[in-house]
């Protein structure tokens, strides 16, 4: 067993670091504040390659590894995970279900700009009425021929207002129940496609959360993915390695809750001493440095799976699951270890508090997951 990054790997997780520092931390209290999308940063992570990165050149995409993408999730994360999750749901679930399922005129079409991050994408599966059950799905898409149109609304849709790019998940055949259902790219501004208010939200505020509505929307034949009646397993498929770059999303929120804890516990005094000095606070940071350690080894295992072409519904799964779990318990320890000035605004620890918690909800809540888990250990 190798524990050791590789050069390119290493270099890829400076070059976030940095970017982290340099260009994410400046505004991102402002951002989380005012709910401001964080639009140049976004423009320069598509210049760095971070938008498209497990995309083949051939598509405009970076060509890294898996293992390369989640430490990059990882560093954003720690300073801004509005920012990551852009790049967690332009990579993972728009380019990687475009590439691994889209036809070769779709992938020209549309994989490129969003791969070069000229454009950004979304992924639309949750309803009003289907959250965790996402067979129950209610918008339809029924065939008219040369073209499907499309009636229903999508709930909480990241990149809902920025994207230009939307795959969307729909019931074609109901009486198929989940083996009816189709995805599709629906391009911003088709007739009838209009989009809700942006959510007002506990954490990742700077990303943009909205509900879609389709209202006789026509989408060409051409752009829908795979076979018909292919949908479910597409959104499957590609939430499996969603999972992994959420579940590094949260590895990096508890990393950077802690990495603010380490410093401020050295350098804040108390009867006399660091507050790291007391015994207490000490065995907290040892906590949290080791349940972070053990969750860093699970989504980088996963990514890892992934590079080797083996299965990783599981381990994505597991990964999630944990590392989100540290993340929320981290956090909350970290706001604990700053006192009082851990509970405004200036020292960070209270927004990834707020961050963290997003990471148990969406791509499948913690007890998703749980079920995805004990199916697959059961079944064996
Ligand atoms: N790959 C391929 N097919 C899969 C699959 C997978 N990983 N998991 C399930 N399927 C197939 C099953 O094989 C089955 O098909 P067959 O009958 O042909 O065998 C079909 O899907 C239905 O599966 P189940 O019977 O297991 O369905 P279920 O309703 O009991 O449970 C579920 C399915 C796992 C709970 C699923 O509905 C699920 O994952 N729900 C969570 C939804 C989710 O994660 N949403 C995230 C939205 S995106 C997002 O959140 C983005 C963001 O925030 C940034
Ligand atoms: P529900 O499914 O109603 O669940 C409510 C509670 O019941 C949860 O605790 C859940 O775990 C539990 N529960 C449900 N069923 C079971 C069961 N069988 N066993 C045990 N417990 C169960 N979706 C997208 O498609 N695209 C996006 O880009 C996207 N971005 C999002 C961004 C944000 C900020 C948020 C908040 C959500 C986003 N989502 C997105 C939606 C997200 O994936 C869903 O919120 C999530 O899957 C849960 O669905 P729900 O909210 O309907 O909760």
């Amino acid at each position: 067993m190798l524990f050791e990054l590789s050069e390119e790997q290493l270099m890829i997780q400076q070059a976030a670091r940095d970017f982290a520092q340099v260009e994410l931390k400046p505004g991102v209290i402002e951002r989380d504040e005012h709910q401001k999308f964080p639009t140049e940063q976004v423009k320069k992570l598509g210049e760095l390659g971070f938008l498209g990165m497990m995309v083949s050149p051939k598509y405009n995409g970076s060509g890294m590894d898996a293992v390369s993408y989640v430490l990059v999730m990882e560093e954003l994360s720690k300073v801004d995970a509005s920012a990551s999750v852009v790049v967690s749901v332009n990579n993972s679930l728009v380019c990687y279900g475009l590439e691994a399922y889209g036809s070769e005129a779709q992938k020209e079409k549309y994989l490129k700009p969003l791969a070069s991050g000229e454009k950004i994408g979304a992924f639309c599966l949750s309803e009003p009425e289907a959250g965790s059950d996402a067979t129950s799905q209610q918008t339809t898409a029924e065939d008219m021929g040369d073209y499907y149109l499309l009636n229903g609304t999508k709930n909480w849709i990241t990149n809902g207002s920025t994207a230009s790019t939307y795959l969307v998940i729909a019931q074609t055949h109901k009486e198929l129940r989940h083996k009816g259902i189709n995805a599709f790219i629906v391009e911003a501004g088709t007739p009838g496609f209009t989009i809700g208010p942006k959510e007002n939200k506990l954490g990742i505020r700077g990303s943009d959360t909205h509900s879609l509505m389709f209202n006789d929307v026509k989408v060409p034949k051409e752009n829908r993915i795979g076979e018909d009646g292919f949908g479910f397993s597409f959104a499957m498929k590609t939430l499996e390695g969603g999972r992994i770059g959420i579940a590094a999303q949260a590895l990096g929120i508890a990393a950077g809750a802690y990495e603010l804890a380490l410093n401020y516990s050295k350098q804040r005094k108390s009867f006399g001493k660091p507050i790291s000095d007391h015994q207490a606070i000490a065995f907290k940071l040892a906590d949290m440095a080791t349940h972070i350690e053990a969750a860093r080894m699970l989504v980088y295992k996963a990514a890892w799976l992934k590079d080797q072409g083996k299965s990783y519904t599981l381990a994505g799964s597991m990964a999630k699951l944990f590392a989100s779990k540290v993340a929320m318990d981290v956090t909350v320890e970290a706001v604990q270890i700053h006192g009082g000035y851990g509970f405004v605004k200036e020292y960070h620890v209270e927004r990834l508090m707020r961050d963290a918690k997003i990471t148990q909800i969406y791509e499948g809540t913690s007890e998703i997951q749980k079920m995805v888990i004990s199916r697959s250990i059961l079944s064996k």
